[in-house]
């Protein structure tokens, strides 16, 4: 395991100091060569670690092309994933390397405000920023131009860290998707164009404007250059860690100290991502381009190993059942069709199952991506989709026998 972003002392010691952060990585690089970070980042590579993986570059080029010098910077840190701790990690313990992401990103696109957008649950994350703010304030660096920065916290919900809502909440205190486009890049923060940036991507950038693309790119071992962090669970020492991209899932799972033969389902992504299964997918390396091809996704780097004795349906009921709870009972697809599917799954957990439940959640599966104003109906779909797939016989048997496989201490067939 590779450690960039969380280099330096150990996360658990808590937040590093200004002093500490200065005398590890000295200030960000002065105006001439700040002036090429856009650039920059686009050859690096950096894809956004939010979720989307969308080029970080590009995507402060475009606002930048925009802005007339009256853009917003918005650093999100909302972080409602369940599975996903990275962030808040990262938040917690690297405040100035987010900080500087931020004032960076908020001088290359032109911005005269600039938003830390952190989860309200994420109390501790919200302290060590703060003081991070304060400890500038008293010993300000001449480096970079002064941005106002303020701290927004969002409501607890998985919807709230959807850039859109994000925007929503800053301009009216309202965390729910709104309809796009036009997208926050074109029109976001007060009506002006908006960069809304994970804090993980920034935190990266803040790098790569010290040590260059080259170095940036000298990290990564399949096809995505760089390091990542992902939040690793179900093994004997979960946890936040930073990896190469490439590692394999086996390799992590060795790390995580999950048993290496297992081959066992691995929900990648979170609850917006996929399961994958059987030791053909534990060689699979942790890289978005691959994982995009084989139909899974990196999302916001969550690796949770489910073990042989997790009942697929069971587990699937319960996300099923929080990402209903999670619609923000806007669009008519997402509010009934999601409750619709968290029902049949639950009845279906619970040997209750009616006749065609199995059937119409495979149809529902198929049908109601894309007619959300969000992403969160298709994001709970593909999650469906692939658990139906992974654990196909623990729901037929539950659908047809009522029989859990994993409380039988019967075997399953891996996908
Ligand atoms: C339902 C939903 C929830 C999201 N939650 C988060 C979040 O908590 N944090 C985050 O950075 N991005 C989240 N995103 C992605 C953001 O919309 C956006 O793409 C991201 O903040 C952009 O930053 P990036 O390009 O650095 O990834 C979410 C997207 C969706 C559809
Ligand atoms: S798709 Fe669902 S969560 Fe997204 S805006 Fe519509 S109702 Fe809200």
């Amino acid at each position: 395991m590779t450690a960039r972003v969380l280099g330096g002392p150990a996360p658990a010691a808590g937040a590093e100091s200004l002093a500490g952060h200065r005398s590890r990585l000295g200030d960000l690089p002065g105006r001439t060569e700040r002036s090429r970070i856009i650039p920059m980042l686009e050859s690096s590579g950096l894809l956004g670690r939010g979720g989307a993986g969308f080029p970080v570059g590009r995507k402060w080029g475009s606002v930048a092309g925009r802005s007339g010098g009256d853009a917003v910077m918005l650093a999100n840190g909302a972080e409602g994933e369940p599975l996903s701790h990275k962030d808040r990690v990262l938040m917690a313990s690297r405040p100035h390397l987010v900080i500087d992401g931020l004032e960076l990103a908020a001088e290359a696109v032109g911005a005269r405000r600039a938003v830390l957008y952190v989860g309200s649950e994420h109390a501790q994350a919200r302290a060590a920023l703060e003081r991070a703010l304060d400890e500038r304030d008293a010993s300000r660096s001449q480096s970079l131009p002064r941005v106002p920065i303020t701290i927004a916290a969002p409501p607890v919900s998985y919807v709230a860290g959807e850039e859109s809502a994000a925007v929503h909440f800053v301009n009216a205190g309202d965390a729910r998707p709104t309809t796009v486009p036009p997208r926050p890049y074109e029109k976001g923060v007060g009506g002006k164009p908006t960069l809304v940036q994970n804090v993980e991507s920034l935190a990266q950038a803040a790098l790569i404007a010290r040590y260059g693309d080259d170095w940036y790119r000298e990290a990564g071992r399949a096809e995505t250059p760089g390091t990542a962090l992902v939040t690793v669970t179900g093994g004997a020492r979960p946890g936040v860690v930073e990896i190469d991209l490439g590692t394999t899932i086996g390799e992590l799972a060795e790390w995580a100290g999950v048993p290496a033969a297992a081959g066992s389902p691995v929900l990648l992504g979170g609850y917006f991502g996929g399961l994958v299964a059987g030791m053909d997918a534990w060689r699979l390396p942790l890289d978005p381009a691959v994982l995009r091809r084989s139909g899974t996704a990196f999302g916001a780097g969550v690796v949770a190993f489910m073990g042989d004795e997790t009942c697929g349906v069971t587990t699937t009921a319960r996300i099923m059942d929080y990402m209903a709870g999670s619609s923000a009972a806007q669009c008519g697809p997402c509010v009934f069709g999601l409750r619709a599917i968290a029902d049949a799954a639950a009845r279906i957990a619970t040997g209750q199952a009616r006749q065609d439940d199995l059937a119409r959640l495979r149809g529902w599966s198929q049908s109601l991506a894309g007619r959300g104003a969000c992403r969160l109906p298709d994001g709970t779909t593909g999650l469906l989709a692939s658990s139906l797939r992974v654990y196909e016989a623990d729901w037929t048997s539950h659908q047809h026998h009522r029989r859990c496989l994993v409380r039988h201490g019967m075997a399953r067939a891996s996908a």
